[in-house]
């Protein structure tokens, strides 16, 4: 084997170690994650990943034109960024969006996915179908009259 061959060897054989570790270090973040477990959930499925209900809750974010902590409270520290504590249940906001999680899956399980429409089930609803952004909805038709 020539020595320019070897060379070229050995440096795809360091890449591919280098490649290997890298994989092995993204997998321990990623574990990480999955290890920290919630530690108050009543409506979503207990062995949910924080990945997941980060997805979940940027839904709700996005759907009623919110930040997190219009529902989590945050503790103010003293020249940091609030700490925030999304396992209590302090603010009335959380509670109310766990009713709002139930009656949404009533509305599908019970009366949505029974309804038919032709060949087809009636669409599911969601948070943003009702709330379009906004955390109170238009809940009166006296309101579309002022438009
Ligand atoms: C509209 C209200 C609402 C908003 C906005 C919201 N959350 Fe939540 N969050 C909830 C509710 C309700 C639960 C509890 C769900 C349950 O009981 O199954 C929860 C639970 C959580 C949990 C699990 C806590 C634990 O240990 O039990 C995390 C983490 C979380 N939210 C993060 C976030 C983040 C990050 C944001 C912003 C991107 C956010 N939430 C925005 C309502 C909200
Ligand atoms: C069928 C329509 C509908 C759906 C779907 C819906 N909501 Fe609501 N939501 C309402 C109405 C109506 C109110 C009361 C608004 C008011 O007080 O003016 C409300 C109020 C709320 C509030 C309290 C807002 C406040 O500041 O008083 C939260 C939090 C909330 N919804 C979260 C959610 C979440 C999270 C979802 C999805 C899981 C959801 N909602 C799905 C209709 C809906």
């Amino acid at each position: 084997m020539s020595f320019k061959k070897n060379k070229k060897l050995i440096f795809i054989a360091t890449l591919c170690l280098a490649m290997v570790a890298a994989q092995t270090f993204a997998q321990k973040e990623h574990d990480h994650d999955h290890n920290e477990k919630a530690k108050n959930l009543k409506v979503l499925p207990k062995d949910m990943s924080m990945e997941e209900i980060h997805d979940v809750m940027k839904g709700f974010s996005k759907s009623l034109g919110v930040r997190c902590g219009y529902c989590h409270v945050a503790h103010e520290v003293e020249g940091q960024r609030p700490k925030m504590d999304f396992a209590a249940d302090d603010k009335p906001e959380k509670e109310v969006a766990r009713d709002m999680m139930k009656m949404v899956e009533g509305i599908n399980t019970k009366y949505l996915s029974k309804m038919k429409m032709d060949d087809h089930a009636l669409t599911q609803i969601t948070c943003v179908t009702c709330h379009n952004g906004k955390a109170k909805p238009i809940t009166s038709v006296d309101s579309l009259m002022k438009m």
